[in-house]
């Protein structure tokens, strides 16, 4: 597990987006880190120390001057004693104690006395988050060497006000905690290579006609930085689309199925492949060498279709076969089961199964709703943003290959 026996120690402040630590204690404690809340004053109006102490399995500090608290452990011990600090949600407040060196609760006085890497998701109304002092403050701190993560922008909880302020997903902080605490450790895909494939393909009709899907390549690209992050040198074969290319990633660019087919063999020997792109099934037999003329009184030109190379296939049947091979099955009928066929048939060792069907959004959206099926079974993952199953899957690739 990526945080075994990792020690964090999880400062809680004051802000409705509180009730989102509780989540961020079980994705913690999930990944094998063991967690030491603190609660602000403020913060126990928004959520119950019991709740949070049932969630760590640890006892919550609250309180500077209880007598028990500092002959147990004291403010100074409790600074010291963790792997990373984490403030989540880190209010104006106690981002402005933070930024002035105040120490007059026990979460201020214990992220003056740490030396420990401290990584803060602020959470605020919009406009206090954009108010001139909090701004000062946030600059001050990151000169600090304090490590944000979000806010992100989005609707309030307490109102119907949008904009930016609302405290970054419990997966996004747990991800951002993973990255800090490999930084300087060795990266779990260091010396790995990977292709990924990504967006849709166009295939031509004639020299300005094509046919093409929905697909942005948002997840495909995001698996690509994600698996890059973890330190696997990585290739992206991109169809056509209108994202940027990812940092870190060689990216090439290609339009048809037929040449994103040649890219990724002509990348293998690769440790990983990852085929997310949509790749057309079919492609025009004979696309014109010039425009199709609509003449007058004529039927429309018939489209006579030939069958698509499947990429997905070839790789994982090739005589220079990456260890893991995953694939994308983008159904909208019997997720499960075709994801289970498709394994098989396209021989890849994981399948992400998506509901794709109208009204999920998946396409071309945010977010996505993911089944990873493999020979051992089924684990279906809660509704995450693309970004989110980039990193899990990655991490799971890691540990796959490991
Ligand atoms: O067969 P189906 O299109 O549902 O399979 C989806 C998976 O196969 C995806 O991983 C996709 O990238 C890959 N695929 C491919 N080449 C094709 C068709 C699909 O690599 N021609």
């Amino acid at each position: 597990m990526e945080l075994s026996g990792k020690r964090i120690l999880l400062i809680i402040s004051g802000g409705i987006a509180a009730y989102k630590s509780l989540d961020l204690i079980r994705r913690l404690r999930e990944r094998g880190a063991s967690v030491r809340p603190i609660m602000t004053k403020a913060a126990q109006e928004f959520i119950t120390p019991l709740a949070v102490g049932a969630l760590s399995a640890s006892h919550v500090y609250v309180d500077l001057f209880s007598r028990e608290d500092e002959q147990d452990v004291g403010h100074i011990r409790l600074a010291r004693e963790a792997d990373l600090v984490i403030v989540a949600p880190a209010s104006a407040d106690l981002m402005a104690k933070m930024a002035h060196g105040m120490a007059s609760d026990l979460a201020s006085a214990v992220l003056l006395a740490t030396d420990r890497p401290v990584l803060i998701a602020p959470a605020m109304n919009p406009k206090m988050w954009a108010a001139r002092a909090t701004l000062r403050n946030a600059e001050t701190l990151k000169n600090d060497g304090i490590h944000f993560i979000g806010p992100s922008r989005g609707e309030m909880a307490e109102s119907n006000e949008a904009g930016t302020g609302r405290m970054a997903e419990p997966m996004e902080i747990v991800a951002a905690a993973i990255t800090l605490l490999q930084e300087g450790g060795e990266k779990p895909l260091a010396g790995k290579t990977a292709i990924v494939t990504s967006g849709p393909t166009h295939e031509p009709i004639d020299p300005v006609r094509y046919i093409a899907n929905r697909s942005s390549g948002r997840q495909g690209h995001a698996i690509a930085a994600a698996l890059a992050k973890l330190g696997a040198r990585v290739t992206l074969v991109s169809g056509p689309v209108t994202i940027p290319d990812p940092e870190g990633v060689e990216t090439v660019h290609v339009e048809t199925a037929q040449e994103m087919l040649q890219a990724v063999v002509g990348y293998l020997p690769a440790d990983i492949a990852v085929m997310v792109a949509a790749v057309a099934d079919w492609r025009v037999a004979t696309s014109a060498g010039q425009k199709i003329k609509k003449q007058p009184g004529e039927a429309p030109p018939p489209l006579q279709l030939t069958e698509n190379p499947d990429i997905l296939k070839t790789v994982g049947h090739h005589a220079q076969r990456p260890r893991i091979v995953v694939g994308f099955a983008a159904e909208t009928q019997d997720v499960e089961a075709n994801g289970r066929a498709k394994l098989e048939r396209k021989g890849a060792d994981l399948i992400v199964a998506n509901d794709v069907s109208p009204g999920t959004g998946v396409m071309g959206g945010s977010r996505n709703r993911v089944n990873i099926i493999t020979a051992e079974g089924i684990d279906a993952w809660p509704d995450l943003s693309k970004d989110e199953v980039a990193e899990r899957l990655a991490t799971l690739i890691a540990q796959k290959l490991s």
